[in-house]
């Protein structure tokens, strides 16, 4: 059983649903109560035991790359200003010396490609693939359940979850086989089917664990839906050599990528803040009196 160690973010989407904020700012920088979407996603794959974090990034996303950086003058200041517990809480989330890679996509060719971007920094071995605008709120994390399938079944695992049926089309989505650790056999994925031609309504919601054959059929370079290199396309390629495994997750997922989905994910994790939740929850009885 060869360990979970390393993890890709792909961070190079133009993020065109939430311009103009996304103009200057990365989508994995706009914040959700005090942090950063990105910073939620790598805390995740540390609980899971990842080891090492890639991100592919593209132009005007520099800023992630300072974020996981140690800022010298702001550690300094802080701790001449005695705010030893922000220091504190900045060390916690800084990743250690040489834990972070960063490499570019060039040019955003689609997802696919992204993930094939980072072929080199992840070797032949399994890694974890987390798709930074999709933030989960559960305990223990997605990737750590996921792990623990992983496990038990090697081969590739990804997360699904239950949309209504009437929306298949919006999605990726798999075929649910026969029971297996907790989980379920992929026998079937489909991207974006109409509700008819679905297989379920289990849908893919955004953590995979794949192994690295994935590279070598993603390194074809072939064009799917929308002129763009798909992961979907390559991943059912790699179903007719090694078994898929689903877990569903039953957390809550927020899509951050919409902006619907990210300000639900602000009020869902202000809830959750024992320092935030009253003042949120008088504001909300406030404005649904109005
Ligand atoms: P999205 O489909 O959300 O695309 O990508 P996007 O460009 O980021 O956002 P919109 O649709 O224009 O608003 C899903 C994930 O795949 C990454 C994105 O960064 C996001 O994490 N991605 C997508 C890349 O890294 N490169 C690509 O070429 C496409």
């Amino acid at each position: 059983m060869t360990k979970l160690r390393k993890a890709v973010f792909p961070v190079a989407g133009l993020g065109t649903r939430f311009l103009p904020a996304t103009k200057a700012v990365p989508k994995e920088m706009l914040t959700v109560v005090d942090r950063p979407v990105i910073q939620y996603v790598v805390d995740e794959a540390r609980e899971a035991g990842i080891e090492h974090f890639i991100f592919v990034t593209g132009r005007n996303k520099t800023v992630i790359e300072d974020h996981f950086d140690i800022q010298v003058e702001l550690y300094d200041t802080l701790a001449r200003r005695g705010k030893n517990d922000v220091l504190e809480r900045l060390r916690q989330l800084q990743p250690e010396p040489g834990q972070t890679s960063f490499t570019r996509q060039q040019e955003p060719l689609g997802l696919g490609h992204a993930v094939w971007c980072a072929r080199e920094l992840v070797g032949d071995e399994p890694f974890a693939l987390l798709l930074p605008d999709m933030i989960m709120q559960s305990e223990p994390g997605c990737l750590k359940q996921m792990v623990e399938l992983f496990n038990q079944t090697d081969g590739n695992i990804l997360s699904v979850e239950e949309c209504d049926p009437s929306q298949t089309h919006k999605y990726g989505i798999v075929g649910r086989g026969e029971a297996v650790a907790g989980g379920f056999r992929i026998n079937a994925m489909v991207e974006k089917p109409k509700p008819a031609e679905a297989p379920s309504n289990f849908y893919i919601s955004g953590r995979y664990i794949l192994q690295p054959e994935i590279f070598s059929l993603l390194g074809r370079h072939e064009r799917g839906a929308g002129g763009e290199i798909q992961l979907t396309d390559a991943m059912l390629k790699l179903m007719q050599e090694q078994p898929f495994h689903g877990h569903h997750f039953t957390g809550q997922t927020f899509d951050c990528g919409s902006p619907e989905g990210f300000v639900e994910a602000n009020l869902a994790f202000a809830l959750a803040r024992p320092d935030l939740r009253d003042h949120v929850m008088r504001m909300m009885e406030q404005a649904g009196g109005k």
